[in-house]
């Protein structure tokens, strides 16, 4: 980190979403196959991610793999799950650090289709941090907005068929405790880099009224100092959530 003292912000997100994109432009722009971008995109992601918590953001969620990424090449999908399983492995080695950050690690998005060994870490990481609440590290794995919201529709229309709701008592809390990210407050900046100004499926229902912030910068050469130039933007943002 370049920081003597870490910076400090008159308002700070509770909740911030990355989008962790251009990994694949990256490699390209070096003449290197598509995972080198990966590898090194998986290691902004350890960067940004420690330090967003030294900042005391309390909730992060970082977009590592949408629904819609299975459709590239098997090679490509194989070395992110390579790299996924690396970095699971690592979290498990590093419980007493972690536990002393109060930092806990959980994933959203469908386990269907993830490898069984990596689902069994998976599921290892999230229990070893499951007391911990001063950092939630969310890592959105196999996540697709849609997908997210069509599930939770789904639950919903069971619970109304075995009798234990009414239709009428559908609103929109309750749809939001039936999503991944149940009891979570909704993000408030979400940060894309890379050039894309889109959300590609990232939590369509809770970003209703999150602010954006994007940089052409490509993922693996993100650096702290892009990421408090988006929190600083963010203190000058005014939310209005429809009011005046
Ligand atoms: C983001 O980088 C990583 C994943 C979507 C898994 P990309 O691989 O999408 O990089 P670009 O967009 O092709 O540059
Ligand atoms: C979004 O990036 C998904 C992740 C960063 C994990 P994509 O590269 O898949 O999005 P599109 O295809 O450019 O919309
Ligand atoms: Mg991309």
């Amino acid at each position: 980190m370049d920081y003597d003292n870490l910076p400090t912000f008159e308002v700070l997100p509770k909740h911030v979403g990355v989008i962790m994109d251009g990994n694949g432009r990256w490699a390209k722009k070096r003449g290197l196959p598509r995972y080198k971008g990966h590898v090194e995109g998986a290691k902004t992601f350890r960067k940004i991610g420690e330090f967003a918590a030294d900042l005391g953001i309390k909730y992060i969620t970082f977009y590592a793999f949408s629904t819609e990424n299975w459709k590239r090449p098997k090679e490509e999908v194989s070395a992110i799950m390579d790299l996924f399983r690396e970095y699971l492995k690592e979290a498990l080695g590093r419980v007493e650090e972690d536990r002393k950050n109060g930092i806990r690690i959980s994933f959203i998005g469908s386990r269907e289709g993830i490898p069984a060994d990596i689902r069994l870490l998976m599921k290892q990481v999230e229990r070893i941090g499951r007391k911990e609440d001063r950092i939630m590290l969310n890592i959105a794995v196999n996540y697709g907005g849609r997908q997210e919201i069509a599930e939770s529709v789904r639950e919903i229309a069971e619970d109304v068929k075995k009798g234990r709701i009414k239709p009428s008592e559908i609103d929109m809390d309750m749809i939001s405790s039936h999503l991944y990210t149940a009891g979570m407050p909704d993000p408030d900046l979400i940060i894309r880099p890379s050039g894309e100004q889109r959300l590609s499926n990232f939590l369509l229902w809770q970003s209703a009224y999150a602010e954006f912030w994007y940089s052409d910068v490509l993922w693996p050469d993100f650096t702290e100092e892009d990421f408090v130039e988006a929190l600083r933007a963010y203190e000058h943002r005014s939310r209005r959530f429809g009011g005046v």
